[in-house]
């Protein structure tokens, strides 16, 4: 084994060993400890505000102890938390800056691997971003799903609060049932228990190797979570003796695996941002396009809502993702290294599906469509994503009028108001939610459609922006329109009454106005000024790339490794 990275640290004599030593013994720590012992770190996102990790103290407890029962030195740490509900304006404007955070606390400190303890959609990407850049030993701990949640004799969950919040508008539901969902949706511990980011980003990290199989589907209230965190615990003593780190398992071949299980599994567009935004800080070669080519093809398995019925405790009960990826096998590279030392393939080659109402055979899948389809066309030179297993099949191909929305508060003064010229085929554009527009690229692309529509009983119509969109919603929704509105891409010059075609099979879309006319109107648009003059916001915008790229960071692309320039002691 190589020499312990911790021991710049806790090996040294004089009077540098004496002060690193010396002040963590104020924790309790006998002096063995410090000789020789792998040093675990712990990241944890555990906040009381991010209700979806706020069981994340009890999981590092089962961290710790199958680190000890290895014979590691377990330290857990805090990083900035993110949760999805209540951070406002938007829990993406600040991924970037938590990755920040995860990446310098990993390094400045005696660390020889890490557990990331994820959760809540923007933790797993964060995390594993920031310690990408750093390339440790790391392995990562989902915190799992909630129980399924209980309304009026059903089940609900996530993707229920829109169509519940739908109900409200058009008076088919009260508000006492609102209230009464309210209290049953949300029964256990966990995040949100459908296949919405935080359960894509979950399946994401068991698809690239970087938690042992099972990871992403166990519930958080099952035992079996913390029986997987103390597995884990001891396994990250294990990677760091055989100096097993990130970049040995993050290969091409493993972002593949990747974009084909979260195409089988209809997982979150915002898959998208965040993989490629992964990939810059390893190096992998990953384009836009590469989700749609390496998504053709692969159909629709797992049963899951948004993009189908049930939920992520029906999954595990199923057999869980080993069993989505057993049965997908033939589109994946079975040779892709994990964690646990093992090829995918070995992972999997014990499980099969338990139920195939959930999980599907390949040749009978729940919808031969499925993936994240890239379209191209004038309104969007750079890219923009739709899931075609969320929208209509009627509106796959489809032209209409646009009515356009400026920005979000445009939206909200105007959509509800009876005098809107809408109707079932207009199509809805808003501009200002890229991420330098709003900024924070925030999950608003799934607007609600006109009070007015709800009531004529229209469930879905063609909705464009620049935004993102819950992991948890559906509808014909095209997202990631770049470059977006606010650096004036084509997206800024649409005008409500042009026609807007799009053409999902034929992955184009396209404003029907001339390049003259547009040449007219781009001459005529200004900026609008940003508003944010210092501070996290100021930087942000300076420094954030466009959604096609994954909305890092220039600065922050690629990684620094483990190694501290300067020792000031
Ligand atoms: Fe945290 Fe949905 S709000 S996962």
């Amino acid at each position: 084994m190589n020499p312990l990275r911790s021991s710049q640290w806790f090996g040294k004599k004089g009077k540098d060993g004496f002060i690193y030593r010396a002040w963590m013994k104020n924790q309790g720590f006998p002096a063995d400890e410090f000789e020789g012992k792998p040093v675990i770190g712990i990241c944890n996102t555990w906040s009381e505000l991010t209700p979806c990790n706020a069981h994340f103290r009890e999981l590092a407890e089962s961290v710790k102890r199958g680190v000890l029962q290895a014979g590691g030195f377990p330290l857990e740490f805090p990083v900035m938390s993110l949760g999805e509900t209540l951070i406002k304006p938007t829990a993406m404007l600040y991924r970037n800056l938590v990755s920040m955070d995860v990446e310098e606390s990993i390094r400045a400190n005696p660390l020889d691997g890490v557990v990331l303890l994820c959760g809540c959609d923007k933790t797993t990407p964060a995390l594993v971003m920031g310690a990408c850049s750093v390339d440790l030993p790391t392995l990562v701990v989902s915190g799992g799903a909630m129980l399924t949640g209980k309304f009026q004799g059903r089940d609900i969950a996530t993707s229920d609060v829109w169509r519940l919040t739908d109900g409200l508008r058009s008076n088919h539901v009260t508000q006492d049932e609102m209230n009464e969902a309210e209290a049953g949706m949300c029964r256990s511990r966990g995040h949100c228990a459908v296949m919405g980011t935080a359960s894509s980003m979950a399946c994401m990290v068991e698809a690239l190797g970087l938690s042992l199989p099972e990871n992403a589907a166990i519930p958080a209230a099952d035992s079996r979570r913390k029986v997987l965190a103390q597995l884990s615990g001891r396994r990250i003593v294990e990677m760091v003796r055989e100096d097993m780190r990130l970049s040995a398992i993050l290969k091409r071949e493993s972002f593949e695996n990747a974009i084909r299980v979260n195409a089988a599994i209809g997982g979150s567009s915002n898959f998208v941002v965040h993989l490629l935004a992964i990939a810059g800080r390893v190096g992998v070669p990953l384009t836009i396009d590469d989700f749609d080519r390496f998504s053709e093809g692969v159909p629709l398995l797992a049963n899951l809502q948004p993009s189908g019925k049930y939920f992520m405790e029906d999954l595990y009960y199923a057999g869980g993702l080993p069993a989505v990826m057993q049965e997908l096998l033939p589109h994946l590279h079975g040779g892709a290294l994990t964690v646990n030392g093992h090829s995918l393939s070995d992972n999997v080659a014990r499980y099969r599906s338990l139920n195939t109402e959930v999980i599907a055979p390949l040749d009978q899948p729940v919808n031969p469509l499925s993936g994240i389809i890239v379209l191209r066309g004038n309104l969007c030179p750079d890219g923009a994503v739709v899931k075609p297993s969320a929208a209509s099949p009627h509106l796959l191909q489809h032209s209409g009028k646009a009515v356009v929305f400026e920005n979000i508060d445009d939206y909200k003064a105007r959509i509800d108001d009876p005098l809107l010229e809408v109707d079932k085929d207009s199509v809805l554009v808003l501009k200002s939610v890229g991420p330098k527009g709003y900024p924070g690229m925030p999950e608003v692309g799934n607007m609600g459609l006109p009070k007015k529509l709800l009531e004529q009983g229209v469930t879905d119509m063609v909705r464009i922006s620049d935004g993102r969109m819950s992991g948890t919603a559906f509808g014909t929704v095209v997202l990631h329109v770049s470059p977006e509105s606010a650096v004036g891409g084509a997206l800024a010059l649409v005008q409500t009454g042009d026609v807007v075609a799009l053409d999902i099979p034929a992955r184009s879309l396209n404003l029907l106005v001339s390049d003259a006319e547009l040449a007219r109107r781009r001459a005529a648009w200004k900026p609008e000024p940003s508003g944010y003059p210092r501070g996290y916001v100021r930087m942000y915008l300076d420094n954030v790339e466009q959604a096609h790229t994954g909305a890092d960071f220039g600065f922050l692309r690629g990684g620094s490794g483990s190694t501290v320039l300067k020792d000031s002691h």
